[in-house]
């Protein structure tokens, strides 16, 4: 008995959960989706002397981009390309970038896969 309510709840949210996730991933999915293994390339070459090609951060004024997503990613290129966002090294590298590389960088940063080992309190 107990173990066939655990078990619908589950179903249920797991159906819910599933709905919702498609139902955001088609809201935020960009117009054109990037190419991961074109990204990875890009990154090889242009990103991973700071935000490494696993993307933890190899300096201390850098940020990680594994484990952000997507539509983040994007967002900001787009800002640091457009000048809203402003920063030394960044305005360097995001002259260099196409439409496509700025896109097929933040599908293979957003692809890696992080794991949360210990979170302070839980
Ligand atoms: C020379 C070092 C350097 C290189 C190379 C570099 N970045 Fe950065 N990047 C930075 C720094 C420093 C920041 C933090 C900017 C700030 O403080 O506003 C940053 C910020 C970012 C952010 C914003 C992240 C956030 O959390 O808001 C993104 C996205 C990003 N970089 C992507 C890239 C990509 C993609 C490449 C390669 C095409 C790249 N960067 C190459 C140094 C670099």
């Amino acid at each position: 008995m107990k173990r066939s309510l655990k078990r619908s709840l589950l179903l249920r949210a797991g159906a819910t959960g599933a709905m919702t996730t498609v139902t955001i991933a088609a809201l935020l999915a960009p117009a054109q989706a990037g190419d991961v293994a074109k990204g990875r390339k890009i990154a090889a070459v242009k990103c991973q002397m700071c935000h490494g090609l696993d993307g933890q951060a190899k300096l201390p004024e850098a940020p990680h981009l594994s484990g952000q997503t997507e539509q983040y990613i994007l967002t900001q290129m787009k800002a640091f390309r457009d000048k809203t966002r402003k920063n030394d090294m960044m305005s360097l590298v995001v002259p260099t970038l196409s439409d496509d590389d700025v896109a097929d960088v933040a599908a293979y940063y957003s692809a890696i896969e992080v794991k949360i080992v210990k979170v302070p309190g839980e």
